[in-house]
């Protein structure tokens, strides 16, 4: 049965949830699922924006056709190409064969790739940066945003509405529970950390383009974020807008210290929380703790760009970093953080060595400082270690946090 969401007089949500998918792009965990959305337009002309990922098709489907109520369907617009958005390309072609396909080269170059159906070039409409599509009462401009996430990427921009498709800027892990705006739910608490996860990991690399694109976006009036997950955005626009700069200038949201460990039998554990003890006596507040095997990396990934001061904690293992820390690190590389203060804490029975190896690691992150005053523990923590990790929490408070 369709399940479809009012969102103005004549557009509607007609996306899905996947409550089942364990992990997005095989890689992050959704304990609460995922949306996949697309927009229905109904103005003189019909207008599909994006599809679906095909764990969702039959959904999608019935309420395509609910919404479209016996029309037919003039335009969909690609605005990216990720399977968990453009599966269903093939089937709405299928069922509207004189669909237009309204895209850039780039996207037309990865339908291509992607699927075997064969349109001739009077199927598309092949748009260039600014280009726009009337369609009755609205018009729509199309803005490329490469690289947010995808090379092909563009947004749509519905100048009547003031109404932006924004891809998968503005999107956060989790499935819509009911209602459809942001602001009908608790955002902040339940679905904030989920957005931050959501950027940092997916787009998080890929700054530099994400201000491109927020840069765009001041020039314009925009009233309501349709983005391809999560909820619609109508009220609060600042604040969503603020974090997407932060997480995308790599601007620490908090002044404070994110520890992660890595401990095999307690040593390294016990020198976290003895230093997250001294922080807190130093008056360092909402100081958080990850335990990088129990964790999925993505979640304290996340978190990394939300914190100031970082504190990589590790025994060494098969002469090297213990392997879950080394691929936090390599992680968080990955995803290009920037600006932050680092402490390094290492432990080994007979020949510690990750403390240089992770500072070999940290040291590619730009504008970032470690912090000198690196322990060293050999398997446990001694009252000279103590006072050693004592000295690591005033340095790392004469960093910004006093
Ligand atoms: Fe939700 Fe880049 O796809």
């Amino acid at each position: 049965m369709y399940n479809t969401k009012k969102i103005t007089s004549d557009l509607f949500w007609v996306g899905a949830n996947d409550r089942r998918i364990a992990l997005f792009e095989s890689v992050y965990p959704v304990p609460a699922g995922v949306s996949y959305n697309s927009y229905i337009l109904l103005d003189e002309k019909t207008v599909l924006l994006d599809t679906v990922d095909k764990s969702v098709n039959h959904q999608f489907m019935e309420n395509v056709e609910h919404v479209l109520a016996g029309r037919k369907l003039d335009y969909l617009v690609i605005n990216h190409m990720e399977p968990d958005h453009c599966a269903e390309i093939p089937t709405i072609v299928n069922k509207y064969p004189n669909v237009k396909i309204v895209c850039n080269a780039k996207i037309q170059t990865m339908i291509k790739q992607f699927f075997d159906f064969n349109l001739d070039e009077s199927h598309y409409l092949i748009v260039k940066e600014g280009d726009t599509l009337n369609t009755g009462r609205h018009t729509l401009t199309f803005v490329f945003a490469p690289m947010v996430h995808w090379p092909e990427v563009m947004v749509t921009y519905d100048t009547t509405d003031k109404i932006l498709f924004s891809a998968d800027a503005f999107g956060a892990f989790g499935a819509i529970d009911g209602n459809i705006f942001a602001d009908e739910v608790d955002y902040d608490h339940r679905y904030m950390d989920e957005a931050r996860r959501y950027y940092t990991n997916i787009v998080g690399k890929y700054g530099t383009q994400v201000q491109m694109l927020l840069k765009k976006a001041t020039g314009i009036e925009i009233k309501m974020i349709c983005p391809l997950h999560g909820y619609v955005i109508r009220k609060d626009l600042e604040k969503f807008i603020d974090k997407y700069d932060k997480w995308s200038s790599y601007t620490p949201e908090i002044q404070s210290v994110l520890i992660a460990y890595a401990s095999v039998y307690g040593g390294t554990q016990n020198a976290a929380e003895i230093l997250a003890g001294k922080l807190a006596e130093l008056g360092v507040k909402d100081i958080k703790m990850y335990d990088v095997s129990t964790v999925h990396p993505s979640y304290i990934v996340a978190d990394a760009f939300k914190y100031s001061h970082l504190v990589f904690a590790s025994t060494t293992y098969n002469n090297g970093i213990f392997v879950n820390m080394e691929n936090l690190l390599h992680d968080i590389i990955a995803h290009n953080l920037q600006n932050r203060k680092v402490a390094i804490v290492e432990n080994g029975s007979w020949a510690p060595v990750c403390g240089k190896l992770m500072t070999e690691l940290v040291s590619q992150l730009k504008n970032t400082e470690i912090i000198e005053s690196k322990v060293c523990l050999k398997s446990a923590v001694k009252a000279d270690k103590c006072c050693e990790l004592e000295a690591l929490a005033k340095a790392i408070v004469e960093k910004g946090l006093n």
